[in-house]
């Protein structure tokens, strides 16, 4: 039997040579590589090393050396067929049965190659042609430099059925068929694919040419036409752009994944080479093991809109199972609409970078999306946050890693819902709420108001919210001078940010966004403020920009609306930790008067939540 190279490849490339080895012997991380103490000869300090992304080892000391399969014949002794067997299984890959046209095929393929590289020239040729014209303008029009045209080959198909088979004809057309360059319907006379397309090739981690994206030159479905599968090409196992990528991360340490081919050129044409992206599906298991061979965190970027957080939880929970040590995923969120290409051309590239600066990290993600899914205004809701936690945390396949998840997750819940009787043992007293607001809710007031009332958890998402409410609205700034002092953040770039906007509204009474910006950069906190205003996951009126012809009551709105989380989120803790005292007090004499007192504490706790989900339901009034 033979095996092809490309099979063998695919069998390595497929294998972690860590895991394999970690079976055998304890192997240690050491940098990027894995280190153990050799099986091959003896010693106590180790000097084998195992590197995934090369998948080979290699010993130091003794000079044994090898791969995966190697591994298996030298180490464990079996024959090479065997030890392909084994490891085929593994990694669920069918080991091709007998057969003599193996190498007819191998050869086929590299055939192949060759017609996807004549098709390339080709298009290229038409790109730089006469016909190219409205192409290469449309480049310049996104902002795509020469020098980005060259590097990323692109290219132009001609609007005809019959260019391309006429100009490649001596590849035959069975082959051009194969390749996807033409569509052949029944027995009907094979035309081009591509037709009146800006072409982008899609490449394998070597560089050659192994299928195409082809773009409308303006509006039209379908926007992107793809190569279909052929023998080069599997969708879900191909990265646009990994060659490049690929060596780019080594220098960085950090892979970015993003949704488009053209926000991976225009992120590379800005500095950030170190940039994968699927292929119009969502990331495959297959494309995640890929890309932890080259960094364990990659940072995936996602549309903050709900079509963009959809896809980011599907990731996040398709990199569950397979999660093991050391290996996740961290997330940012654009700006709702935005993709990085988007971003990069309104706001530049520092906007990108100060976003993949503060990355969110899986269990974070997970719990972000699963709080923010539904109003958790009952017991059932809440219960039912915490059943998807635990099944979330129940897929992940390492156990260690599981437990961590359970736990991680079981704080961030009774954060939410449990007070913190430690934190907070403060007495407070409660009234009802006179001011013009909407809502009656009750509102408390410390006691002693020079105490200052500490937000972190889930509230420190809020506050970043009102935060970024003030920057958008600064004449808010001095009208709740005394809710703002009191606020001590948990959150040290926050907090000094809620400093200097108090301490600017306090020196200048008359304060608008511009003037407040012009007076933040001079501080350490402009780049914290920037980034508020850029993304925020919280869909509050007031983190809208709102547009210059607003009506007023829009405006008011958006004001009244930032008056109340404020409200909220500085009484919050101190009704927990009454509500907390309440409930000790109820336990520990269950009197009338104290259970009385423990139930409207909890209605007003229930209320507050419940006017914080209000507040984000915004999307019927903007
Ligand atoms: P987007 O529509 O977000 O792509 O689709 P984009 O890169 O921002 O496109 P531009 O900026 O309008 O040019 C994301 C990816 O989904 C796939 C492509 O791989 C695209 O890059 N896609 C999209 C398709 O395959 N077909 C389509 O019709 C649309
Ligand atoms: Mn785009």
């Amino acid at each position: 039997m033979t095996l092809s190279p490309q099979w063998l490849d695919e069998l390595r490339s497929r294998t972690t040579l860590s895991t394999l080895i970690g079976r055998t012997v304890k192997v240690q991380k050491a940098g990027r590589e894995f280190k153990a103490c050799c099986p091959f000869h003896n010693e106590k300090t180790p000097s084998f090393t195992i590197n995934d992304e090369k998948g080979f080892y290699h010993c130091f000391g003794c000079g044994a050396h090898g791969d995966a399969i190697r591994w298996m014949t030298d180490q464990r002794g079996l024959g090479f067929m065997d030890a392909v067997k084994d490891l085929a299984a593994e990694v669920q890959m069918e080991v091709p049965a007998p057969d003599p046209r193996a190498a007819q095929r191998q050869e086929a393929r590299a055939t192949l190659h060759d017609v996807m590289a004549a098709a390339q020239d080709w298009f290229v040729t038409q790109f730089n042609g006469i016909e190219g014209t409205a192409a290469r303008d449309y480049l310049k029009n996104r902002g795509i430099s020469e020098k980005t045209v060259k590097e990323f080959g692109f290219g132009f198909a001609p609007d005809s059925r019959g260019r391309l088979k006429e100009a490649l004809s001596v590849h035959g057309v069975d082959q051009l068929v194969e390749a996807g360059l033409l569509i052949k319907v029944d027995d009907r006379d094979p035309y081009d694919r591509f037709r009146g397309r800006l072409m982008i090739p899609i490449r394998d981690p070597r560089g050659r040419v192994i299928a195409f994206g082809g773009r409308i030159l303006g509006d039209g479905e379908p926007k992107y036409l793809n190569s279909p599968d052929t023998p080069l090409f599997d969708k879900g196992r191909t990265l646009y752009n990994l060659d490049k990528a690929s060596p780019a991360s080594r220098q960085t340490g950090r892979i970015l994944v993003v949704e488009g081919y053209m926000d991976a050129i225009a992120l590379a044409q800005a500095g950030f080479e170190d940039v994968v992206a699927p292929l119009g599906t969502a990331l495959t298991e297959h494309q995640i093991e890929r890309i932890w061979k080259m960094v364990e965190a990659p940072i995936l970027c996602f549309d903050g809109d709900n079509a963009g957080q959809k896809a980011a939880m599907r990731a996040a929970l398709r990199a569950l199972p397979i999660l093991r040590p050391s290996h996740s995923l961290n997330f940012i969120s654009l700006p709702a609409g935005q993709d990085p290409d988007d971003l990069i051309r309104s706001d530049g590239p520092q906007a990108f970078a100060e976003l993949i600066g503060a990355p969110q990290m899986l269990g974070e993600k997970i719990w972000q999306v699963e709080f923010e899914a539904e109003a958790l205004n009952t017991p059932e809701s809440k219960a039912g946050l915490k059943k998807r936690l635990s099944d979330h945390a129940r897929d992940i396949a390492d156990h260690d890693i599981a437990q961590h998840y359970r736990q991680d997750f079981q704080e961030r819940y009774e954060n939410a819902f449990f007070a913190k009787r430690d934190n907070y043992s403060r007495q407070g007293q409660f009234q009802r709420s006179k001011s013009g607001s909407k809502s009656q809710y009750v509102s408390f007031k410390p006691m002693d108001d020079t105490k200052s009332v500490l937000i972190d958890g889930h509230d420190l998402r809020i506050a970043k919210a009102i935060l970024g409410g003030l920057i958008r609205h600064p004449s808010q700034i001095s009208k709740h001078f005394e809710e703002l002092t009191i606020l001590r953040l948990a959150d040290s770039q926050m907090q000094a940010l809620l400093s200097e906007l108090i301490r600017a509204a306090m020196r200048k009474e008359m304060l608008d966004m511009q003037g407040l910006l012009t007076i933040l950069e001079q501080t350490d906190c402009y780049n914290v403020a920037k980034g508020l205003l850029r993304a925020d996951a919280l869909n509050f009126i007031f983190n809208r920009k709102l547009p210059d012809t607003a009506p007023s009551e829009l405006i008011e709105r958006a004001q009244s609306d930032l008056a109340e989380a404020i409200k909220v989120i500085t009484a919050r803790p101190g009704l927990e930790a009454a509500l907390a005292e309440a409930t000790r007090r109820v336990q520990d004499n269950l009197d009338e008067e104290s259970y009385a007192e423990q139930q409207r504490l909890r209605q007003a706790k229930q209320e507050f939540h419940e006017r914080l989900v209000e507040l984000t339901q915004i999307d019927d009034v903007v």
